[in-house]
Parts: C-alpha cells; structure tokens; sequence
C-alpha cells in the first residue's frame, strides 16, 4: 500500500507462556505467532514494517532475518506508547500512515486490516482503532463513546468506573494512525495506576488536534491475543479450522477437518483427499489427485499427481513422483526420491535413496543409502547393511534386478542390472549384469528328526504339555 508503514509490538515477555522460549516464537499452524503477524503486514506491501522486539530479541531478530524487516529493540518494556516510539528512528522519513499490530494476534485477516485501511482512508481519519465487542471484555481496555456515539477515549481495565467496565466495545490494541503519530506519542507520560506509557492515550491527542478518530469493527475471535497455552491452542484450532475452509474451497476433500491439520506454510492442489487424522507440516506441496490416508504425518515433502499414501505412514523431506503408493505403515525419510509409479508397502523404511519408475518394496524392507533402478523388485525382509559401524556406504541396484527376500546387501555394494540375489542371501561383493547370487548353506533334510527330538523333549512331561504334539506321537507310534 502506498504510503503506509506498520510496527508491530513484540517486545512483551509471555510470563504465562511458562516457557524458555519467547511468547513470539511459539508455532500455530506450523508458524511462529509473530511470523502469522508479519505475513499479515506483508500482504499489505507496505513501504516499511518494523518489528519492536525486547524478551527475546536475538532469537526473534535471528529467526526472521531474511524476512525483509526493519528492528528495533526496547531494552525496558515501560508501555505500548514507548514501545511504540521506538520506531520512531525506523520511521525517519516516512510521511504516510502508520498501522500499529500486536506480535501475538496470528488470526487477524488481511481483509480485515484492508477494510480498515481503507475506511480510515475514506473517513480522513487522524486515528482508527481497530475494535472488537464481547459480553464481557474484562481485562482490556474499553472504547468510550459520547452520547454522539463518536470515539472519544480508552479506558484501561484498572482505570475504568463502574459503568465503563460493563463496556462491551473493548480496545484490540490495532491501530492506523496518520504521519502525525510519533509527534504525539511523545507527549504521552505514564500517570497511571500502572506508571506506564500507555499507546490509548494518544487518542485523546488526536482529538485535541481536531483530528476524527473512528472505530473499525472486527470479530474478537481475530483481535485476541496469545498470553498462555489455551489461548494458543485457541489460536491454533482458529487458524486450523480457517485453513481447512480455504482448502476445501479451493477444490481438496477433507473427510473430518477437525481431525485434519495442515500448517499455514503447506500447499496443496485441487482433488486432493485429506482421510482423518492427517497432519501436512512445513513446505509440503501435494499434487492434484493424491489420497492422503488417515493418521499420516507429512513434513516437508513434495508429492506429485496422484500419489496414494495409505494409512499410518510417516514422510519427511521427500519427493514423490506421480503415482508412488506408500504405506499403510510406511516411513520415507529425508533425501529419498521415489519415482513414478514406485511402491513401497506397509513396515518397509526408505532412507537417503532413490527408487526409478516401477521400483517395489512391498514388504518389512529397509532401503537405506541406496539407488534401485526402474522395475527393482526388493522383496520381504531384505535390507541394505548400510552402516559400518563408522561410516554409511551406498548400494546401488540396477534396473530389473531381483532382490530375495531377507536378503542382506552389504554396503558398498553395486548389482547390475538384471541380477537375481537368492533369498535368503548374504551380499558382499558386486554382482555383474544378469548374474545369481546365493550365499544359501545347502539344505540338510533329516528324516524322522522331528518325531525324535519331542519323544526325548515330552518324556516325563504331563500328557497335557503338548497336545497337538502328544497325539501327533500317539499317531505315529507302530501298532
Ligand atoms: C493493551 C491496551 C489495551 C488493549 C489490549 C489488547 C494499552 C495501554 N492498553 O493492553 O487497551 O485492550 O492491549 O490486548 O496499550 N508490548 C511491548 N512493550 C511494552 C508493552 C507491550 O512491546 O512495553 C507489546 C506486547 O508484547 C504485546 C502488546 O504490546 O504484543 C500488548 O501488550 P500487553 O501488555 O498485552 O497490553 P496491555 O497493556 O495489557
Ligand atoms: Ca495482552
């Protein structure tokens, strides 16, 4: 927006938080409370946004320093009006608006702070405070109004009379001011019961200047902030609930959306069916027509058209082409890439490896460090030994080779194309193109051995020991 600059507040402590990490920096839906707040001021594009930071700074200055922001620390949290000038050395030069936002309030909309801007706009207005209604709005301030209805004061909580706490119109604390307010926040002192600065008294000042001061109604479910764990978890089911409306809108089944969470930061294409339970974290993207099962767990993974992860499987930093199946019971873990068509059934785990078009591992398999070529065929309870004790070493499988079940290949280790391991087998050295290997002992049959060893094992034994095995003897025995 032309002319518009926006400091956000997020110096405060969290005290009931109860917690080593700052108040700005806990997750809803998959972003930190401030991060919700900064994309908010972001999709405005105003000129400038400057984040007052304080408890916490480091971290909080650290973790959004590739975002674009301008920071300025308040060493002493003495007031929102003196958190506020502290922008005024960041604000050097900007002569437009100035919108004021808490770093705890993750569910304003943008289209809230857009109607705001722009009915302050219209109104000409010196000051908007942005306002919510509550039945009972204990603990904040509350919006005064003359018999005229016009704006007149905010009262905070421990100032408020008799009949301004029964005030339902209550102070979110957001504002948009003109250029003038850094002038006038000066002025304001901190007589008050708290021996605070306080930010609300600056619209008195506006009015002193004959400026119009105006109220913008928001839903207070949008306005309020994050003091402690209900609130956020509040917040959280919010921003949850919110994000799962604009999917379904946009063309993805969720089948229980109260079950199903999916982070702020995730994208997802139409077609796409959420089963219950579902959880997409971080930069996952999902492709058009994909079936994500109940209870899986996605981070940070790409999948393209038409994948299926069936129930239960667990996914973290891969890619998955179109029309890889996974799961149920499946776990792909971080730099593997499964081509397309690919399949890999229930309790097989994928690590660091690349499976080309067609590869399958249907079953109780671990693939780790390994490239299987197109068609690889991994069979029950093989696995690669890819680990030394010291280092981890890669396995590489050509295309169409056959892998046995409970098959070891020792790492490193290179089978070209066309190869069959024998089941069974143990694997040490590489296998050319089209070759057998099997490092079976050969099989010793025992005639009778069975009927011997439980004769000796049963002697003495209570006849009801064994049953089955007791008259399978009695069976046997020469009339
Ligand atoms: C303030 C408003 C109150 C409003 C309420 C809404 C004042 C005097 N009162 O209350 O009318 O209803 O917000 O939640 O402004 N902060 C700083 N530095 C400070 C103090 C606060 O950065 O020195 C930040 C906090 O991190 C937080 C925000 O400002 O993001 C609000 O602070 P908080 O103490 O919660 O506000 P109140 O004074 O209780
Ligand atoms: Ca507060």
């Amino acid at each position: 927006m032309a002319g518009l600059a926006v400091v956000i507040l997020a110096a405060g402590q969290g005290t009931r938080m109860k917690s080593a990490l700052p108040k700005m920096l806990h997750e809803v839906a998959g972003r930190p409370l401030l991060g919700h707040v900064i994309k908010r001021a972001q999709e405005l594009e105003p000129q400038r946004i400057v984040v007052i930071t304080g408890h916490g700074a480091d971290a909080i200055e650290a973790h959004f320093k590739d975002a674009g922001l301008l920071f300025a620390r308040q060493l002493e949290q003495l007031g929102t009006a003196h958190a506020f000038l502290c922008a005024a050395a960041a604000l050097e030069g900007h002569t437009g608006d100035v919108m004021v936002l808490y770093g705890d309030t993750p569910a304003i909309r943008h289209s809230t702070l857009k109607a705001a801007l722009e009915a302050h706009r219209h109104a000409q207005a010196g000051m908007t405070v942005i306002t919510g209604e509550l039945p009972d709005a204990t603990g904040y301030g509350r919006i005064v109004r003359d018999a005229s209805g016009e704006v007149v004061r905010i009262v905070e909580q421990k100032a408020a009379s008799e009949i301004e706490l029964k005030l339902t119109e209550w102070n979110s604390g957001m504002y948009i001011f003109d250029s003038s307010a850094v002038e006038l926040a000066r002025v304001i002192g901190n007589k008050n019961a708290a021996h605070e600065y306080y930010l609300t008294d600056i619209l008195e000042l506006y009015r002193q200047q004959n400026k119009r001061v105006v109220a913008f109604k928001a839903d207070s479910s949008e306005l309020e902030g994050c003091n402690d764990r209900v609130q956020l978890a509040a917040a959280d089911r919010t921003l949850r609930l919110r994000i799962g409306e604009a999917l379904m809108r946009g063309g993805v089944t969720l089948r229980d959306a109260a079950t199903t969470f999916v982070d702020d930061t995730v994208r997802i294409e139409a077609d796409v069916i959420l089963e219950p339970g579902v959880i997409l974290r971080g930069a996952t993207v999902i492709g058009r027509g994909s079936v994500i099962g109940a209870y899986s767990l996605i981070t940070d993974c790409q999948l393209a058209e038409n994948v299926t992860i069936k129930p239960h499987s667990v996914l973290e930093g891969a890619l998955l082409d179109r029309g890889a199946q996974v799961g149920p019971f499946a776990r792909i873990r971080a730099g593997s890439r499964l081509g397309v068509n690919v399949h890999v059934g229930n309790f097989v785990e994928v690590k660091n490896s690349t499976l080309l078009e067609g590869a399958k591992a249907g079953h109780l398999a671990y693939i780790g460090d390994a490239d299987l070529g197109c068609e690889v065929n991994f069979s029950a309870g093989a696995i690669t030994a890819n680990y030394d004790g010291v280092h981890k070493h890669r396995t590489v499988i050509g295309d169409g080779a056959f892998i046995g079940t409970n098959a070891t290949l020792v790492a490193p280790l290179t089978i070209q194309q066309g190869a069959f391991v024998a089941a069974g087998s143990t694997i040490t050295t590489d296998l050319p193109e089209g070759a057998l290997g099997v490092t079976r002992a050969p099989q010793r049959t025992v005639d009778d051995w069975s009927e011997r060893y439980w004769t000796k094992k049963l002697a003495g034994a209570k006849p009801n020991k064994n049953p089955v095995i007791q008259s399978w003897l009695e069976a046997r025995k020469p009339k």
